[in-house]
């Protein structure tokens, strides 16, 4: 019988930088404006090598440089003009692929504001989805250079590495249990509590879309309430955990559906920021909320114009079973705000109109708040986590009110989706100050630091801008 594979959550090593006390190749990172100067001023065999070999520090360009053996003595890697970088991100993770297997040390050529971006993309590009594949394990590491905090890089790849893995594990290995026992190791790994409500629980204790959602699944709807820290401001984050979206007796049809495997991917993301701040031992006190179910196709499922009573009272109107997401979300986001957290977050592959108006590289968020919208886009810039404000815009809450009921969870025309949507989970952050993501979760074209397939957004962007936020 074959082994048992790890699950999501236990995977065999974490992302980290080499012991500094390793026998190491010495990197030298050239821009390609100085790159003649400096061949010029280095011994003539090396310049001589470069010329030959056509090295002018291109991006992404490798040149291995040997000794009179042929054993590698030192490598240079291209690091372009400062107009070619502001195209991408995580330059130095681009020319990993194209470096022999050693351990190096990053001697010279990045600017010390952006090493620690560049050391993140390292440990980043290490990453490998092999929980189905026999293992290729990365041969390639680099000791951090003075100065750059080791520990925070470590937990932002930590944290990355385990929002890919939930999303790329198959709905077949991560359903709502799945995601349940993934959300249970993380709080075990740092002492965290894990609180859940299953199946008929949902209905006894009031969270009737969550259960409505979730009903024609045998995989069971549930609510993951993990908290953890004792003290300073209360943070929580709520993170839409579908498991899989058929679209329910909407069916959505099969190109659209073959993705959908990632539409737990909020939840994936507000899990990595929940390890990233446990592991950082931020002073706050975390709340994650996770209604983890799996939108479904049978008898029993719930119809186009049914019309649900949420928690809080409110109804809405079904007009489309696809439309889910913002359903068990309201649920969650009423009891998060019966606890008045300081700071209410949610992420959520919600709608596929944001991802037509900003694509799969930038993070649309939406808040109130003008003061959390320019902290979040400086740490964004500054974290290479990009994104993008989004208006809450009030003329356009008249859309979401049906005929029949309070809400509409899926009006008519499709203006504004991404808009409307924000609108629809506003009404259940019952004025708390709340701040919402509408994400892609994937990245569908590998780049550097970032292979194809699951993707942390924003994350680390709110990592950075939480001090600010909440006067950490
Ligand atoms: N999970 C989808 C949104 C989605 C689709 C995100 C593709 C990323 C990529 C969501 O549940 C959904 O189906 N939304 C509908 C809403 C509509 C019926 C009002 C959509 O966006 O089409
Ligand atoms: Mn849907
Ligand atoms: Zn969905």
């Amino acid at each position: 019988m074959p082994s048992a594979k790890p699950s999501a959550i236990s995977r065999l090593s974490r992302p980290a930088f080499a012991d500094p006390a390793t026998a190491s190749l010495d990197l030298h990172v050239l821009d390609q404006d100085k790159c003649e100067d400096w061949l010029a001023n280095a011994p003539s065999e090396t310049g001589n090598w470069a010329r030959t070999n056509g090295f002018r520090g291109a991006i992404g360009q490798v040149l291995v440089i040997p000794d009179r053996d042929g054993a590698p003595r030192q490598v240079l890697v291209g690091y372009g003009t400062a107009k070619d970088r502001a195209r991408g991100r995580f330059i130095l993770a681009g020319a990993l692929s194209a470096l022999p297997g050693a351990t190096y040390r990053l001697v010279e050529g990045i600017a010390e504001e952006d090493r620690p971006a560049e050391c993140l993309g390292w440990l980043l590009a290490q990453y490998r989805f092999d929980r189905y594949k026999s293992g290729r394990v990365s041969e390639t590491h680099l000791i951090a250079p003075e100065g750059v905090d080791t520990a925070r890089i470590e937990a932002c790849a930590a944290g990355e590495y385990l929002t890919r893995d939930l999303i790329n594990t198959p709905a077949s290995d991560m359903g709502p249990q799945d995601l349940q026992e993934a959300t249970q190791a993380l709080a075990d790994r740092y002492g965290a509590a894990l609180d859940v409500v299953a199946d008929e629980d949902l209905l006894t204790q009031n969270f009737p879309m969550i259960h409505t959602v979730g009903r024609a699944s045998d995989r069971r709807p549930r609510l993951l309430d993990m908290r953890w820290g004792n003290t300073g401001p209360k943070l929580t984050l709520v993170g839409k955990g579908v498991c899989f979206d058929t679209g329910g007796l909407n069916l959505k049809p099969g190109s659209s559906m073959a993705l959908m495997k990632k539409d737990m991917g909020g939840a994936a993301n507000v899990l990595g920021l929940a390890e990233m701040i446990m592991a950082l031992q931020l002073s706050l006190q975390l709340r994650v909320l996770i209604p983890a179910v799996e939108n479904s196709v049978s008898a029993n499922a719930f119809r186009p114009g049914d019309v649900l009573t949420a928690r809080n009272g409110l109804t809405v109107e079904i007009n489309n079973t696809d439309a889910e997401g913002r359903l068990v979300l309201a649920d969650a986001l009423s009891y998060a705000a019966e606890d008045a957290p300081d700071l209410l977050i949610s992420m959520a592959t919600l709608t596929g109109a944001a991802r037509v108006a900003v694509g799969p590289d930038l993070a649309p968020f939406y808040t109130d708040s003008d003061s959390d919208a320019d902290a979040l886009s400086a740490a964004a810039a500054a974290s290479a986590d990009p994104v993008w404000r989004m208006p809450f815009h009030a003329p356009y809450e008249t859309m979401i009110e049906p005929l029949i009921a309070d809400l509409d969870n899926a009006p008519s025309g499709g203006f504004a989706g991404s808009i409307t949507a924000a609108l629809f989970l506003r009404r259940f952050a019952n004025g708390s100050r709340y701040m919402h993501f509408d994400i892609y979760g994937w990245t569908p074209t590998a780049a550097p630091a970032r292979p194809k397939g699951g993707a942390l957004q924003g994350a680390r962007a709110l990592l950075d801008a939480l001090p600010t936020m909440l006067n950490l």
